[in-house]
């Protein structure tokens, strides 16, 4: 087993199977009573998030208690960093208390690669700039799996800011490794070209749909744009927002993904978002159980 998941690339078919299938086998423990397991116990997880996150965090926050880690939350509002504290000195401070596990968001590319040389205990990348995010790609292969019963061979679309998305990333090297078939689609000025050479690219979102088992939607990261990438949110909805004409081009077994926090309306129209054919929430279900996958196989279970 590895010992950091720092990138989607870290992982050959063989060990990303392995988590989807352990993964499997954690999610049949939410369905209990009593969800917890005493495979992590003693052990201690850190939660070190530099940048805003609902999701990501309270999830992997719910993976390592399941596992009965001791877990400890910390971000960066509140703490020394905001008088100024290095990464280095803050993971020589967690390194002192004994982490196993570190789990860190940062907005710098690379964060994680760094950390890894200066705490003893595993790094998991919990998203990096517009870098990466291995573990929403590991949960957005579990739903599609889930979903649609095989990676291998699917069509898969990526659609709309793929420029500024870790989980574009994280996704193009996760699923192309395990079988997948992958589309890029949005504005020229939002695909770019070093990930673009492991998947095809479309800029005709209408073309694409009928041809794919699943759509994922990308939130337009307006945080992270400094110029303007398209004439404007109602022209980007129109040519690559998901309403509901557009759904129905899609095959009937197809399904839409979105990783979160949507622009509802701009990207995805609210009726697409809460349709059937949505497996957003699932996605955010999902993400405990191949959290619990990752944190276990990495600190040594069996
Ligand atoms: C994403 C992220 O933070 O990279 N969200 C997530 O982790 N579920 C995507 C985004 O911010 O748009």
């Amino acid at each position: 087993m590895i010992k950091h998941l720092r990138s989607a690339a870290d992982l050959d078919a063989e060990t990303a199977t392995l988590i989807l299938d352990t993964a499997a086998e954690m999610a049949a423990l939410s369905g209990r009573e009593v969800k917890k397991l005493p495979a992590l116990r003693g052990r201690t997880v850190v939660n070190l998030f530099y940048e805003d996150s609902t999701r990501t965090r309270i999830s992997f926050e719910a993976a390592a208690k399941r596992l009965s880690a001791d877990v400890i939350n910390f971000s960066a509002k509140g703490s020394s960093v905001s008088k100024g504290e290095s990464l280095k000195d803050t993971a020589l401070t967690l390194q002192a208390m004994g982490a196993d596990a570190v789990v860190i968001r940062h907005s710098a590319s690379g964060a994680p690669h760094r950390l890894a040389n200066w705490v003893e205990g595993s790094v998991v990348n919990a998203g990096d700039g517009t870098h990466e995010h291995p573990t929403q790609a590991l949960l957005d292969a579990y739903t599609m799996r889930s979903r649609l019963g095989r990676l291998d061979g699917l069509r898969v679309a990526i659609v709309g800011d793929v420029l500024h998305s870790r989980v574009a990333r994280s996704n193009v090297l996760l699923l192309t490794t395990l079988g997948a078939h992958v589309t890029l689609v949005g504005p020229p000025t939002l695909i770019p070209r070093d990930i673009s050479a492991k998947a095809q690219v479309s800029y005709d979102l209408d073309a694409v749909l009928p041809e794919s088992d699943v759509v994922m939607m990308l939130r337009v990261q307006t945080e992270r744009m400094q110029d303007s990438y398209f004439p404007s949110a109602r022209e980007y909805s129109r040519r690559y927002g998901l309403d509901v004409p557009r759904l129905q081009k899609m095959p009937e077994h197809a399904i839409v993904m979105h990783p979160g926090p949507m622009n509802r309306g701009m990207e995805i129209a609210p009726e697409v978002a809460d349709s059937p054919r949505s497996t957003i929430v699932e996605q955010v279900a999902n993400g405990v159980s191949v959290r619990m996958a990752v944190l276990y196989l990495l600190l040594g279970g069996k």
